[in-house]
């Protein structure tokens, strides 16, 4: 199969990466020829790391960079079979995307896109082909978490949703089933968690540190609330939340006060090098965030 993938930030790479190493040729496109090369260079770094861990063998890795084409035009991704979106999370930007892709890619091409809060209807229906349309919510890290979702909208056909979670389960991934409400099941059940542990720090519950603490060694969790918004990224965290917020209306959607003037100062995590921790140390400290 011929898998395309339009975007290739954190998400799209990390996409394209699991699809080559699971065999299939993968097509990146990106409209800056920039983030393509940084994206291939993230991807022989990501290769490189799992040789090293023993996760993969050095020959399955050259051969996976080796399925991957780095492209700035749409036209490639009329080859594929199955083309997986993960631009930015901008219901417009991204059915203008759907838009001309759709005017130029065969009948039976199966489209996915990766948001984490978009509504999939919301797309399809700027398609000829909403029952051929379906979500894949892929999880940061892409090559070491194993979760994606499928998410089938009131228009998904039975046949496109089965193609879904066969090629999640094709490419050693494990799939679950999700409607089409905002969130989906695990950003549902996180954004307000992380969100809460910021407000935990607004209201003078605990430090940074300890409250990242508390969690990993109180609760048996990977990384701390302000750890893992720093990882996910603040403005994608603040925007999550805001569409939930408009979708729910409830107050535990909405992105707190510090949130908000953190992403306004550009503290946006770890991809900015500031966020709840400074990454310009080693080891990270916390900011003080004039709290
Ligand atoms: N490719 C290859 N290797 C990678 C990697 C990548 N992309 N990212 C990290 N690694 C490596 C690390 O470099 C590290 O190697 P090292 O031991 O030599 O330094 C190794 O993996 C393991 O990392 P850690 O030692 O930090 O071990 P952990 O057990 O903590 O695993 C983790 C890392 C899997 C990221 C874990 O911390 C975790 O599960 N964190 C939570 C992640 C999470 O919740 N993700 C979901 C975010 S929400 C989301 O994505 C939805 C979106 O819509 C917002």
């Amino acid at each position: 199969m011929i898998v395309g993938v339009a975007g290739s930030g954190l998400m799209g790479s990390g996409i394209a990466q699991a699809t080559a190493v699971a065999g299939h040729r993968t097509l990146l496109r990106d409209t800056a020829p920039a983030q393509l090369d940084k994206a291939h260079a993230a991807i022989r770094k990501s290769l490189a790391k799992l040789v090293e861990k023993g996760k993969l063998i050095g020959e399955a890795a050259e051969a996976a960079q080796g399925r991957i084409e780095l492209t700035t035009e749409l036209g490639a991704l009329f080859d594929a079979d199955l083309v997986i979106e993960a631009i930015p999370e901008d219901l417009a930007l991204k059915n203008t995307f759907w838009g001309e892709l759709d005017r130029g890619a065969r009948s039976e091409v199966i489209f996915a896109s990766n948001t984490s809060s978009l509504s999939i209807i919301d797309m399809a229906s700027a398609t000829s082909r909403p029952d051929r349309f379906l979500g894949l919510h892929f999880f940061n890290p892409v090559p070491l978490m194993p979760l994606v979702e499928v998410v089938r909208s009131v228009a998904t056909s039975d046949a496109s949703f089965e193609f879904g979670m066969r090629f999640v389960r094709g490419i050693g991934k494990e799939p679950v089933a999700s409607r089409d409400t905002s969130g989906f099941i695990v950003n549902l059940l996180l954004v307000p968690y992380i969100l809460d542990g910021i407000r935990a720090l607004e209201n003078g519950v605990a430090s940074i540190p300890d409250l990242d603490l508390a969690m990993r060694l109180g609760a048996g969790h990977p990384m701390g609330p302000l750890t893992l918004a720093d990882f996910v990224g603040l403005d994608t965290l603040a925007r999550s939340g805001e569409i939930m917020f408009q979708e729910y209306r409830e107050s535990r959607y909405a992105a707190p006060p510090l949130l908000k003037r953190m992403v306004a100062a550009g503290y946006l995590g770890r991809k900015s090098g500031r966020g709840f921790y400074d990454y310009r140390h080693d080891p990270p400290v916390p900011s003080t965030l004039g709290l």
